[in-house]
């Protein structure tokens, strides 16, 4: 089993769209038993809710469906239970960096290193901007689930 954890601030728009995405991509190659895949904030504003309504949308227009997803915080437990814990930006980063166990923050990692052709290293938080803010997001998601399922394919399978 390989488990993922995809990590924003709030756990409502980013981190809840790279899991519904890479959900989606992991199921499409038939690795949904294989590949374990969730996602939380570092922040406890947004526990329990679903995805922003935005992202939502704009997931729905890709053919994903977020609804289910809920918000929740992220541990120092998850730290030690996933392989790999993503990082939407370097503030989310550096926090996961803080709260890791002494020896795992080589598993805590920016999300667009796996889509090196990509300018960006961070997802911009569309929380406060507009719509079209959650379609680069989505962009630029896609592309590095798809990276990423390529790393764990030939590091970890
Ligand atoms: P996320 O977006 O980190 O991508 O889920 C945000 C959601 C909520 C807030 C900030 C960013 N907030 O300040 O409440």
């Amino acid at each position: 089993m390989v488990k993922v954890l995809f990590v924003c601030l709030g756990n409502i728009c980013r981190s809840p769209t790279a899991e519904g995405v890479f959900r989606a991509v992991v199921r499409a190659h038939g690795l949904e038993e294989i590949i374990e895949v969730d996602s939380a904030g570092t922040h406890a504003y947004h526990i329990g809710e679903a995805p922003d309504a935005r992202a939502q949308a704009a997931a729905v227009r890709r053919g994903i469906d977020l609804s289910e997803l809920r918000g929740r915080q992220a541990t120092r437990c998850d730290i030690e239970s996933f392989d790999f814990i993503l990082a939407m930006d370097r503030e989310n980063l550096k926090y996961l960096r803080a709260l890791s166990p002494p020896g795992q923050e080589q598993k805590i990692r920016l999300f667009l290193e796996f889509a090196p052709a990509r300018p960006e290293r961070e997802v911009p938080d569309p929380y406060f901007g507009g719509e079209s803010g959650f379609d680069r997001v989505l962009d630029m998601v896609e592309e590095a689930a798809i990276g990423l399922l390529e790393h764990i394919q030939r590091e970890r399978l």
